[in-house]
């Protein structure tokens, strides 16, 4: 593969400052921009930042952000947080590593036949920990840490749902060409029961989604489902098998499977898209009428768009022209890069595995394929589109989202004030989960 001359890396460094993901970059300290977010912003709004470093500010956030929902305890994040050096991906797997094994210590010594709540708790803490500790490892596919992670994070998980009052059922369900690795909860409560099916987004596991949203929906008398397809976390791993657009093909499956149960009222299903999956759950929507309400968390109407904005209109016109080569040389050049800002690195890195490209320009080939032009009509059924204030990611794309929906829309803007205005919501799962399931209960009821 070619790579760019110092000369022209910084042409595109300095030419498309919007490669970097909508932070703060500024050009004459490239050295030292690992998404550097200023540590004395006290305007209103503003959020203590757990690292130099956004993105991994971010992660970090994430990590702790599952505390009200058993996936996490604070304090012992905030020690391995200290240990974080910014923009060094080692030190991210590693401080979360050595917090995983000591959870993973500490619930290996609790009787679970005694003290099942203690066992959950700290096995629910130490899958959620394997989890953040593989984070940033994807830009090398043949780290064995990727699947030996996987393997610890899901034997805690499985360990810890087998404790839930209701305990957790693990089925596989049939797509077309690979299989639905799902869960679900039940909520205890008899009958048929209000059910939303969840999937995560570019990165996140469905075990994840238990602490987003799952335990909240829960604790409101519902059954939840996670599930994951193509693209995702253990079906990435264990098939081999990269995203695809037409995401009807994960969730006919999942609402037949609901559909089959009798503990589910066929008229009380909704589903959550997280993230890059709201996306995903929209389109998904278009092809199957079943489902009483989507939510989009948050909104995206095109990942296509939300990508080439990023890329900027000089690299966009590099690959538009076809010429693969130097479109390649310039991402793999950016990729090589110490001074590259996190996001930017990181989303290229889950990009590349996630889809499962040989290349960047694969990767981008892929890419355009995610949109919902010509697709958005088709959507019958009432959507949640949430925006964050802060979004970082894909900027824009929930008033979009909202705007073609018209009517079926509910739009909602989670404000930075509240603490709720970065990415999905992160840090304020308790109000977004309280403004969104409301919104749900009052569809169905
Ligand atoms: C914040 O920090 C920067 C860099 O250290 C400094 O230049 C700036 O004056 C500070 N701003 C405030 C409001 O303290
Ligand atoms: C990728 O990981 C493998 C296994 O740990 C290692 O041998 C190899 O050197 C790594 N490649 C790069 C480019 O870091
Ligand atoms: C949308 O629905 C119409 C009418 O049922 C159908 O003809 C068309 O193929 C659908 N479009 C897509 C993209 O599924």
């Amino acid at each position: 593969m070619k790579f760019l001359s110092l000369s022209q890396l910084s042409w595109l460094l300095f030419t498309c400052p919007t490669l970097v993901f909508g932070s703060p970059f500024t050009p004459d300290t490239p050295q030292k921009s690992h998404n550097i977010k200023r540590d004395n912003d006290t305007s209103p709004g503003s959020m203590v930042q757990l690292n130099a470093d956004s993105d991994f500010h971010f992660e970090i956030l994430r990590a702790l952000s599952f505390a009200p929902y058993q996936g996490a305890d604070i304090g012992e994040v905030l020690v391995a947080a200290n240990q974080i050096v910014p923009g060094d991906f080692e030190s991210f797997h590693d401080a979360f590593y050595d917090l995983a094994n000591r959870v993973h210590d500490s619930a290996q010594a609790i009787d679970s036949a005694r003290y099942p709540v203690s066992a959950r708790n700290a096995l629910f803490r130490e899958a959620a920990y394997y989890r953040s500790a593989d984070f940033f490892l994807h830009g090398n596919w043949t780290d064995p840490r990727i699947d030996s992670l996987w393997t610890q994070q899901l034997a805690a998980f499985d360990a810890a749902i087998k404790l839930l009052p209701t305990p957790g059922e693990r089925v596989t369900l049939q797509g077309d060409g690979f299989e639905i690795p799902a869960v679900f909860y039940g909520s205890g409560l008899r009958g048929r029961r209000p059910t939303m099916l969840m999937c995560n987004g570019y990165d996140g596991a469905q075990e994840e989604m238990y602490h987003a949203v799952g335990e909240a929906v829960l604790q409101r008398g519902m059954n939840v489902i996670t599930f994951e397809g193509p693209g995702q976390p253990t079906v990435r791993r264990q098939q081999g098998a990269g995203f695809i657009p037409e995401w009807e093909k994960v969730v006919t499956p999942v609402i037949d499977y609901a559909l089959s149960r009798r503990d589910v009222d066929a008229h009380k299903i909704g589903l959550w898209g997280q993230s890059f999956a709201g996306y995903l759950a929209p389109r998904a929507a278009a092809f199957d009428h079943r489902l009483a309400a989507v939510v989009a968390f948050d909104g995206l109407y095109s990942f296509a768009q939300a990508v080439f904005d990023q890329f900027g209109p000089e690299v966009t016109a590099l690959y538009e022209s076809g010429d693969e080569e130097t479109f390649n040389g310039i991402i793999l050049s950016v990729l090589a890069d110490p001074a590259t800002p996190t996001t930017i690195r990181w989303a290229i890195e889950q990009g590349i595995w996630s889809f499962k490209s040989a290349s960047p320009f694969e990767w981008a080939t892929e890419v355009e394929k995610y949109t919902l032009d010509g697709i958005v009509q088709n959507i019958t059924t009432p959507v949640f589109v949430a925006a964050a204030q802060e979004e970082k990611f894909f900027a824009g794309q929930a008033q979009i989202l909202a705007e073609k929906l018209g009517d079926l829309a509910t739009y909602h803007l989670f404000e930075s004030i509240d603490g709720a205005g970065e990415h999905c919501s992160l840090g304020a799962s308790v109000l977004s989960n309280q403004v969104v399931l409301d919104w749900f209960q009052d569809i169905i009821s």
